[in-house]
């Protein structure tokens, strides 16, 4: 029988939300866990979407990478591609809340204190596990510094996740590091760690998803 080659959507990286013309809020996401899964799943074969956050890393080679800036854009692009997708992955760390006024001029210190208001962005994640078909994979990565284990099942559970990888943010792992402390967490509540190089581990958990 014909090998059926996967299609994967991948999201990685940081958004960025704009505050005025010089000025935005970020997180510390690098992309490095992303790109790596992203070069993982092409070598199974498959279609490959990256829609990636801004970051200053190469492209996997055969990888078809849709750049975004906020977490409104990588919404929008996640919405126009998931449908035909057979497993999606969302390492991206969105930006949970943007500035409610973008503004059109440099905000100047002419004030003692500012306070900033800030309005939700979509929850990405969220949305795929009330759409997502029965046969489409949809897995989650939760960046935890503490009861990792608690908020990880639960963030699986409320995002209606088929996996979720919870990513212990500490000393030498997680965000901008090379080397990362991961438990897969599965619906039927099983859990597998991984620890190592970035690389390594996306191999391991793309062999561990398919
Ligand atoms: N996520 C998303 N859209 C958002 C926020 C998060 O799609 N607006 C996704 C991330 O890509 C990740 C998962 O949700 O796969 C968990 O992200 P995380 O930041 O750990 O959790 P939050 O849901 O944002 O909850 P909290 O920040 O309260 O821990």
């Amino acid at each position: 029988m014909k090998k059926r080659f996967l299609k994967f959507l991948i999201t990685a990286g940081p958004t960025r939300e704009g505050l005025d013309p010089v000025r935005y809020l970020t997180n510390r996401s690098s992309g490095k866990m992303g790109y790596a899964l992203a070069l993982a799943a092409k070598k199974t074969g498959g279609d490959v979407i990256l829609v990636s956050g801004p970051v200053s890393l190469e492209a996997p080679v055969g990888v078809k990478v849709i750049p975004v800036v906020t977490a409104s854009e990588m919404h929008r692009k996640v919405m126009a591609h998931y449908k035909s997708a057979d497993v999606i992955i969302k390492v991206a760390a969105v930006s949970d809340y943007r500035p409610s006024v973008v503004s059109l001029k440099k905000i100047k210190k002419d004030k003692k204190t500012l306070t900033l208001k800030l309005v939700k962005n979509p929850d990405i994640l969220k949305e795929l596990g009330k759409k997502k078909k029965p046969s489409q994979i949809l897995v989650g990565f939760a960046a935890e510094t503490n009861d990792i284990f608690t908020y990880g099942f639960n963030k699986l559970v409320e995002k209606n996740c088929d996996y979720m990888v919870v990513n212990k943010v500490g000393k030498n792992t997680g965000f901008e590091k090379d080397d990362n402390h991961v438990f897969v967490f599965s619906r039927d509540g099983k859990k597998t760690e991984i620890k190592g190089s970035k690389k390594n581990i996306a191999e391991k958990i793309i062999k561990l998803i398919i």
